[in-house]
């Protein structure tokens, strides 16, 4: 149980194992199928981290759906907020549509917060957010993960779709780092 693993020149020790993600995803996806009944949502996945999630996730869902993927570029605006973030690869129309953007983490929120305002100018008719993780002590906005998986400390987490420097993201557990 205490199994470590050394990805680049970092350690990282069990913290989340695979079995107990697999059984709150089931318990999300229950959770969403009850909620959105009689709706045909459209799951966002935002890319890279978010692909496992989005696969175990959407496996559990019966209620008739669409998944797509997205992707946030931040580029330097020449506005003064500075970097500006973009949506990049949505090609279906969300207009009128129930939207679930499917997240891995919740760190700052900035990246969600750009997410929900990208969105919302194509007009879907509602949007909830669903997120593997959520670290509420790095939260900066005022947002509601509306189907969350598990809130976890400051710390720095590895695996399933997570990654340190683009490696680690196959790993099947969560790892939290240890030095
Ligand atoms: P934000 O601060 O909420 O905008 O988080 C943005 C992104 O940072 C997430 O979607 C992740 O890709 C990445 N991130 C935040 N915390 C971690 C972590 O602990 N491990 C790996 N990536 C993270
Ligand atoms: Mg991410």
């Amino acid at each position: 149980m205490n199994k470590t693993v050394k990805i680049r020149d970092k350690e990282f020790a069990i913290y989340i194992p695979s079995g107990r993600i697999e059984e709150r995803i089931k318990e999300i996806g229950r959770q969403i199928n009850e909620d959105l009944d009689g709706e045909s949502p459209i799951f966002i996945s935002v890319l890279n981290g978010a692909f496992l999630f989005t696969a175990d996730l959407i496996k559990q869902i019966t209620i008739p759906c669409e998944v797509t993927f997205i992707r946030m570029s931040s580029y330097e605006g020449i506005t003064s907020t500075g970097n500006m973030n973009q949506v990049l690869g949505l090609k279906e129309s969300i207009e009128g549509r129930v939207v679930v953007v499917v997240e891995d983490i919740v760190d700052t929120g900035n990246t969600v917060v750009s997410i929900l305002s990208e969105l919302k100018k194509h007009r879907p008719a509602e949007i909830k957010i669903a997120s593997l993780l959520l670290k509420p002590k790095a939260l900066k906005h005022n947002i509601q993960v509306d189907y969350l998986g598990f809130e976890v400390p400051n710390n720095f987490l590895l695996g399933y779709g997570l990654d340190y420097n683009g490696f680690g993201r196959n790993l099947n557990d969560i790892y939290t780092l240890v030095s």
